[in-house]
């Protein structure tokens, strides 16, 4: 066949594609799907309620994913359906998959939240990783035990055998079977969360996608009424502050801002104007200091080779203040890391479990800002009271991996 003629059937499939979609689009649009039953979408839907970057739309035979982190649409096509057999888009604008996924590869090379395959169940058809920096002891001891391969990033022919390829890195060269998973670049943490309903609809899983997020996001929502309760004349000053080249600066990243709020909390942030300090500058030092005598709560995110090692000790040397009589996170010894959960003393859970269990952080964050003493935290570990690190290992994995993993639903009143 000639270059010209596939052309131009490509289009013409493209463009009887596009006018199906358009046309169960209006029917969804005026409220009456029932009044269009050739375009009617069938099955389990999910319907994205709280993310901002993509959206799923359903055919009779298809879906149709729009990422707003790459501009991408993915196109999914059911298996069962003679378009799968036909058609195959890898184009600047559309690339196609045939679901449900029978197998597929991630890169974690740059920190992907593996968890929420689990959530999902379907961390059996995940046959490939790139690296073993994962935070999840069950995937550990599947890449231990061999059912899941360390593939080489850097090597196309390895990439090449799955019928998708996860990576959360938009800097990367793409293949056909690249997706982009963004749940990170959302604002807040229940629309990071809500990112199991993209996963969702390449394992034809809607349903279980949607039990999940309903569950956390219930759980999430009844958990921000406890500190509502709370009866309390100022809130709690909390910072987010991080250590580099010798500069300090305080956290301008949306979602855990929002951890704050959410969890009865005020950030530093909304007071101040100046979010970096230069310690090598005496004025910025006095800034700084006058600072954290306001500050009932410091979260050091200061990235350290050295977990273990990173102690209170640490924090005051980078901080480089002599006097902290007005240190009020010192006296009531309330300074955390987020590194708690850990592997290899380098990959933290906080990227990963943290991301598809939102409610777990704000619970801990809750226990962090209005202490009852008898909750332990999941994330955070409080270097003021010199709380060490949990190793993740593979033999910690006590979980029957046929199964998917159930969300932990918190106690709340
Ligand atoms: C709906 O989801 C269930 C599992 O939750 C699955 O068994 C079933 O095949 C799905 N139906 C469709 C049409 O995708
Ligand atoms: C991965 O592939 C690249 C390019 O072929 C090679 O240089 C590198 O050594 C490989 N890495 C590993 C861990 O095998
Ligand atoms: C993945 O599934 C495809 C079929 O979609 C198959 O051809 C391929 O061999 C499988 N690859 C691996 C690594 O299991
Ligand atoms: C911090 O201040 C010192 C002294 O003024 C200066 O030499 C250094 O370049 C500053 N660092 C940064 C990152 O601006
Ligand atoms: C922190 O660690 C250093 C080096 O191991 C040690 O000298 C110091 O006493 C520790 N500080 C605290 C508060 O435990
Ligand atoms: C220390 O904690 C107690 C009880 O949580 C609180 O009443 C007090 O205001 C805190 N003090 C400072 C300086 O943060
Ligand atoms: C732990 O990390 C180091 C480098 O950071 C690496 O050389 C080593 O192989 C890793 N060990 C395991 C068990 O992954
Ligand atoms: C917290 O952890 C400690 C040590 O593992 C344990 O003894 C204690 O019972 C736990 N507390 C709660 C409330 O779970």
């Amino acid at each position: 066949m000639s270059r010209g003629c596939s052309y131009w059937i490509q289009r013409l499939l493209m463009a009887a594609w596009l006018l199906s979609w358009k046309k169960w689009l209006s029917a969804i649009d005026i409220g009456a799907a029932a009044a269009a039953p050739n375009v009617k979408p069938q099955g389990n839907i999910s319907k994205v309620e709280d993310a901002q970057n993509y959206h799923i739309y359903y055919g009779q035979t298809f879906k149709v994913i729009k990422n707003g982190i790459d501009g991408k649409s993915y196109l999914l096509i059911q298996s069962d359906t003679r378009m799968a057999g036909r058609t195959k888009y890898c184009t600047p604008r559309i690339k196609s998959f045939v679901i449900p996924l029978s197998n597929f590869s991630v890169d974690t090379t740059t920190s992907f939240p593996v968890s929420f395959f689990e959530l999902l169940g379907v961390v059996g058809s995940m046959k490939g990783m790139t690296s073993n920096t994962v935070a999840s002891e069950c995937v550990l001891k599947m890449v231990e035990g061999g059912e899941i391969s360390l593939i080489n990033a850097s090597e196309p022919q390895q990439l090449a055998p799955f019928a998708a390829h996860f990576v959360s890195n938009l800097d990367h060269f793409q293949a056909c079977n690249f997706a982009n998973f963004a749940a990170t670049g959302e604002d807040s943490p229940l629309q990071r969360a809500e990112w199991i309903k993209f996963l969702g609809a390449f394992a034809n899983l809607e349903k279980r996608a949607n039990q999940v997020y309903k569950a956390v996001k219930d759980n999430y929502l009844c958990l921000i009424k406890v500190p509502e309760a709370k009866e309390k004349a100022f809130k709690p000053i909390v910072a987010w502050m991080e250590y580099q080249n010798g500069i300090w600066s305080f956290t301008k990243e949306l979602y855990k801002l929002k951890y704050v709020e959410d969890a009865g909390g005020e950030n530093v942030d909304a007071s101040i104007n100046k979010i970096t300090y230069n310690i090598s500058n005496p004025d910025d030092i006095e800034d700084l200091h006058a600072i954290l005598c306001t500050v009932d709560v410091v979260i050091d995110e200061t990235y350290s080779w050295d977990a273990i090692g990173y102690n209170t000790t640490t924090f005051l040397q980078n901080i480089n203040i002599e006097d902290h009589s007005c240190f009020g996170f010192l006296t009531n010894q309330s300074i955390w890391r987020y590194d708690k959960r850990i592997h290899n003393l380098t990959t933290l859970d906080w990227f990963d479990g943290a991301v598809s269990q939102p409610q777990l952080v704000l619970a801990d964050l809750i226990e962090i800002l209005f202490p009852t003493g008898n909750y332990n935290t999941t994330h955070f570990r409080n270097l003021a009271k010199g709380e060490g690190v949990v190793s993740i290992e593979p033999n910690m994995c006590q979980r029957d991996m046929s199964t998917p993993l159930d969300p932990t639903i918190l106690p709340c009143p």
